[in-house]
């Protein structure tokens, strides 16, 4: 039998390489210990079907965030812990998420997974940044684009000299003293 959990959104934003991908990997693993289910919506996942042909406008990206939102939302308040890792670089756009979870009665923790600029470039894992530099990709959040870190976030997991285990510690740590998941 599943163990006892609740439904919520865990919203993580931060910049294309901070960790998001990553540390979600980590948390499916978690929760899959502890028997708890979790659903994920990965915005490079996302883009590749719910959102696909979108680009990178202001628009655009308001449009995959809202389309996150409404599917989010509509998992957790039917009780299931979802997690979402895109970019969401207006915080206008994820306080209309948010919103809509509390008009839903679904929990909405904002997560703001803190890497800098200098550490999401200087990895560099999908060699996008050089291409933001290089003008190859002329519009890039961090380089060109914007991206507004959370004002007052639930959680802000510093990822800086931390493996992705560490940092889905603090995540889970917080679930866990919240009773949204079981202890391990
Ligand atoms: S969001 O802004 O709409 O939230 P999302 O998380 O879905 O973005 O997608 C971001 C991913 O798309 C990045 O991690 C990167 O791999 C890729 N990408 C391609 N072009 C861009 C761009 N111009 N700006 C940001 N990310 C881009």
């Amino acid at each position: 039998m599943a163990a006892d959990h609740k439904g919520f959104t865990l919203w993580m934003t931060g910049l294309s390489g901070s960790g998001k991908s990553t540390i979600t990997e980590v948390l499916i693993d978690s929760f899959e210990a502890r028997d708890v289910p979790i659903e994920v919506l990965d915005g490079d996942i996302v883009r590749e079907n719910l959102s696909k042909g979108l680009g990178f406008s202001k628009e655009d990206r308001d449009t995959n965030i809202t389309r996150i939102g409404f599917v989010a939302d509509l998992l957790a308040r039917n009780g299931v812990p979802v997690v979402t890792a895109a970019i969401s670089p207006y915080q206008e756009t994820r306080d209309a998420v948010r919103k809509q979870h509390e008009q839903s009665g679904a929990r909405f923790i904002e997560t703001f997974i803190a890497t800098s600029l200098e550490d999401c470039e200087a990895r560099d894992v999908k060699g996008l940044y050089a291409k933001a530099r290089s003008g190859e990709i002329p519009v890039f959040t961090g380089v060109s684009d914007p991206y507004e870190a959370p004002g007052s976030p639930e959680l802000a997991v510093e990822t800086a000299g931390k493996t992705p285990e560490e940092s889905a510690a603090t995540i889970l740590a917080y679930l866990e003293a919240e009773r949204l998941i079981p202890a391990a």
